[in-house]
């Protein structure tokens, strides 16, 4: 079994070279913004694919689908993606007639290209995970391996976790059964991208410190509307904490100017915030894999 990083991936490389062999695809753009790729393949059997789609995510798709192809067509048996962040889980459905579900059309390409088995860390499969051919998915929570941030907060009174929606409920769930924290969740409502709406808060917060957990951080909407409701129930320090943190233009600014105590991601996308290598979840994959 050998790994292959794709260029999502490169900020993973120190990490994960302690795991497995890694090779690195060799990646260029033609003039005319064509991609081209190539494997400096070694035969093997199987092979794991790493990639991480943010920032250009057509781009890292294409490269992905590429890279997938090639390891078949040069001999490799089976395919592993280990994809800490997917991009375009969240249009999963169809909310308005007419409207591409992105979601399962990015999933079905990436098996017709020959993926066997894909593993994605909190990826938005709010409508369950989907059936893709013979596509086995995997989606793991990092909520549980966050407590080590917080283990200074276990079992106390002051401190509570919160989900800044419903679907972030059950990380909050997951999270306070570490930590031994009450948790509840914010009643929100999207009505556009870049805006969202706050209602009730599912338990008491005032004086409360507050975790506030999510799955993802793209423009900041959500958290800057969460942090402004549970402030005005009566919270005391507030800290964030989601797995993949896109930061979309200036989020990151936005939020630290608010007041929040601490922010914390995975670096499932690099950024000043990740302090959660996501390399150590593939470890753990890998010896699940070759049992
Ligand atoms: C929504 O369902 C997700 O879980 C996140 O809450 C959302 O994608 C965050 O986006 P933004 O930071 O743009 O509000």
């Amino acid at each position: 079994m050998k790994l292959l990083l794709l260029s999502g991936a490169f900020h993973l490389e120190k990490s994960l070279e302690k795991s497995l062999e890694v090779i690195k695809i060799e990646r260029k753009f033609f003039p005319d913004n064509e991609q081209y790729i190539r494997i400096p393949y070694k035969q093997d059997d199987e092979y794991i694919i790493v990639q991480s789609m943010f920032g250009n995510p057509d781009i890292k798709i294409v490269e992905t689908i590429f890279a997938i192809r090639t390891l078949k067509d040069l001999g490799t048996k089976k395919v592993y993606g280990f994809f800490p962040y997917l991009a375009y889980t969240r249009q999963d459905k169809r909310y308005k007639e007419g409207e591409a579900i992105s979601q399962l059309i990015v999933l079905e390409m990436l098996n017709k290209a020959g993926l066997n088995y894909l593993i994605t860390l909190d990826a938005h499969f709010h409508q369950g995970i989907p059936t893709i051919g013979d596509l086995k998915i995997k989606n793991i929570t990092c909520a549980p391996y966050f407590y080590k941030f917080f283990e200074y907060a276990n079992s106390r009174e002051d401190f509570v976790i919160i989900g800044p929606d419903d679907d972030a409920y059950h990380l909050a769930l997951k999270l306070s059964e570490k930590l031994n924290l009450k948790a509840g969740y914010i009643e929100k409502v999207r009505k556009g991208e870049r805006e969202v709406e706050t209602f009730g808060i599912s338990i008491d917060v005032k004086n409360k410190n507050v975790i506030l957990i999510d799955d993802m951080i793209s423009t900041g909407g959500t958290i800057m509307k969460a942090y402004e409701l549970l402030k005005k129930e009566g919270a005391g320090d507030i800290f964030v904490v989601a797995t993949h943190g896109l930061f979309v233009e200036d989020a990151l600014k936005k939020l630290r100017n608010l007041g929040i105590k601490e922010i914390i991601t995975t670096n499932s996308i690099p950024n000043e915030t990740a302090v959660f290598d996501v390399s150590e979840i593939l470890f753990e994959e890998i010896k699940w894999l070759k049992n």
